[in-house]
């Protein structure tokens, strides 16, 4: 077999076989398929696209290419929730706890943040003590005994994406749904949940602009999810506009806690239960009503925060900040940010305002800046809102001074003004089952 002829054949937009699936990934790692070949081959992709026994097959390949997880032996099905990345995005931490309060089984990989998106996995570790770099044993022990576990995902979890993923940096080829359908499902397979519920966000602060695009690759991976034999179901939302009214890691935790407290940003608490309403439908075949009302329940006894407590303990972390969120990492600077001009908030560019965030310290421009997890944004006026002169936008919270006139100009400038009252933007914008 020779890689120039599956270059070929994809350029002509044929499908390839499995054995050549193989062949492709097995030269991928060993090396012996040079960068330009594989490159020219994700270009063909591209433009080509694949048929949906082919992705599936690429997909599988792709998560048998290093550790996978068998989580066989937990009890109950156990379910993962993944999000295409947006900002002040902190459902995970707010939905596991709840799903796990609800009686599901919840073992969950997660990522750093990069850009202008979150990671989970900082959110988490902005809490004194907690680690995400769990062993295997230990991630199994603390989904045995709480029913919920959130780790880092590890070193050699799908290694033929990031071998891909680096090509498709410099190639122009991120933007390739097929690809980044493989890219996402090929991780959460190797992580080995029976159930996966997917949260593709779009909007001015998600990878996929469009809703139009969203629905697409919501159907791709649901397709891969199936075809591999996991229950997969996906929600579109909206990520227009930051989710929730902070950014940044430690702000993101407390606001988790308001919700799970029941109180806190009505959109968000929303968009929590409908995340966590569809795993318990997807794991428990439930209808909406009684998923919905279960949500509610262990929100309002007060079980769905002791759920959080429990995990913040199990994964080494000190459950009192919960109580007293003033023990979580503070800020020496709290700078508001005034409003220019009176009028109505008609847009706020959610990748700008990441990106105000990120300067501020709470984000990465690379994979090895250290993160500041007092850092952030607190919204104070969202879209749609009437502002007056000088009212308070935003208080951007920052530990170097030398920060803050920068983010104050990015976060200035990811706003539209108008003198009348723009249109209403819906939280879910569709599901996909
Ligand atoms: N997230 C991923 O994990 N992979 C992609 O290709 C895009 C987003």
């Amino acid at each position: 077999m020779r890689m120039f002829d599956l270059i070929q054949k994809k350029k002509r937009g044929i499908a390839l076989e499995a054995s050549e699936i193989q062949f492709l990934f097995s030269g991928l790692l060993s090396g012996e398929i040079p960068d330009y070949q594989v490159s020219a081959f994700l270009m063909a992709v591209y433009f080509r696209g694949m048929e949906p026994q082919e992705q599936t097959q690429f997909t599988l390949a792709m998560a048998d290419s290093g550790d996978q997880l068998d989580l066989s032996h937990l009890p109950g099905i156990t379910v993962d929730k993944h999000s295409t990345g947006g900002v002040g995005d902190k459902t995970t931490l707010v939905v596991a706890p709840l799903a796990a309060a609800c009686g599901l089984t919840v073992a969950k990989m997660s990522g750093k943040g990069l850009g202008h998106t979150g990671g989970t996995i900082d959110k988490l570790e902005s809490i004194p003590g907690f680690r995400t770099d769990l062993s295997k044993e230990e991630f199994f022990s603390a989904v045995q005994s709480i029913g919920l576990a959130v780790a880092g995902q590890s070193g050699n979890l799908v290694p033929a994406d990031k071998l891909l993923y680096a090509l498709r940096d410099v190639t122009a080829t991120v933007d390739s749904l097929p690809l980044i359908a493989s890219s996402i499902m090929s991780k959460k397979i190797a992580a080995g949940a029976d159930a996966i519920l997917l949260d593709v966000k779009t909007g001015s602060g998600a990878f996929m602009k469009t809703k139009e695009e969203a629905a697409a690759l919501a159907k791709e991976m649901i397709t891969i999810g199936k075809n591999a034999g996991r229950k997969t179901a996906a929600l579109i939302t909206n990520m227009d506009v930051p989710l929730g009214n902070a950014i940044g890691n430690a702000l993101e935790v407390e606001e988790a806690v308001e919700i799970l407290r029941g109180e806190g940003c009505p959109d968000l608490q929303e968009v929590c239960t409908v995340l966590a309403s569809n795993m318990l439908m997807l794991c428990n075949g439930w209808d909406e009503e009684t998923a919905r009302a279960q949500v509610k329940e262990a929100i309002a006894s007060g079980r769905a925060f002791e759920q959080m407590k429990r995990w913040v303990a199990a994964q080494g972390g000190d459950p009192a900040v919960l109580d007293d969120t003033s023990k979580l990492p503070q800020a020496a600077i709290q700078h508001e940010i005034l409003a220019p001009c009176g009028g109505y908030l008609a847009h706020m560019d959610a990748q700008k305002i990441g990106e105000a965030s990120a300067l501020l310290g709470a984000g990465r421009q690379t994979k090895e800046d250290v993160i500041d997890f007092a850092a952030g944004v607190v919204l104070k006026k969202k879209t749609g809102e009437r502002v007056e002169a000088g009212e308070v936008l935003a208080v951007l919270h920052a530990n170097r001074a030398e920060s803050v006139p920068a983010a104050e100009a990015a976060f200035l400038g990811a706003l539209q003004w108008s003198d009348t009252a723009p249109e209403k933007q819906p939280l879910i914008l569709g599901i996909v089952r």
